[in-house]
């Protein structure tokens, strides 16, 4: 990775360049393409950082706290009622590199910045299973140390859905 990247905190500015990194792989982050209001909502929340290469964002990571109010999410839910088991957890809504800058360390440096700033914390996500396994990222969180812990198959819009849950713990 080059030294000019810098991982900092989403600026109202860099918005439209995260909905369009999101939505060039939405297929692997709910399934949807976001909207420029999804992400301006999480401005002010504590880890939603990007990481920038010569005044473009290559990369964004959205991280939501286990006490996240009207988040509506059955996955975080699915840590949420395990809170004994996963404290305090910090789910990783999402984390996306620009398809183009993919493999360059890019994904391990947003998380890097996560476990830095939370190194007491367990840290918690979900893998698409099926129909379509995301390998890539499988094998991405297991190098960064994230294990399974969990598999949920469920419908969304008549469509069978398998995901698998991963979590870091910090010790
Ligand atoms: C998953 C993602 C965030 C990883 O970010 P990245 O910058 O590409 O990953 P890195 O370069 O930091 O990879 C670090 C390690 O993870 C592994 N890895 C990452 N992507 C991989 C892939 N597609 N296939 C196999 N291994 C992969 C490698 O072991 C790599 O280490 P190495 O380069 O020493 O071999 C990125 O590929 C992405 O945006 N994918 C599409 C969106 C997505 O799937 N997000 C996760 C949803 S759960």
């Amino acid at each position: 990775m080059g030294n000019s990247i810098l991982i900092r905190k989403a600026r109202p500015i860099d918005v439209s360049e995260v909905v369009d990194i999101n939505n060039a792989e939405f297929k692997w982050l709910g399934g949807e393409p976001e909207t420029r209001d999804f992400f301006h909502e999480y401005l002010n929340t504590d880890f939603f950082w990007v990481a920038e290469d010569s005044n473009r964002i290559i990369g964004a990571m959205l991280v939501l706290p286990e006490n996240a109010k009207n988040y509506g999410s059955s996955n975080f839910d699915w840590f949420k009622n395990r809170a004994k088991e996963y404290p305090k957890f910090l789910y990783v809504d999402r984390i996306v590199v620009k398809p183009d800058r993919q493999g360059k360390g890019i994904g391990s440096s947003l998380y890097k910045k996560l476990f830095e700033y939370y190194p007491t914390r367990p840290i918690c996500c979900e893998i698409a299973i099926k129909p379509e396994v995301n390998g890539g990222s499988i094998r991405f969180h297991e190098h960064l140390g994230f294990e399974a812990v969990g598999e949920r198959t469920y419908t969304v819009n008549d469509k069978e859905k398998t995901v698998r849950y991963f979590c870091k713990r910090p010790f």
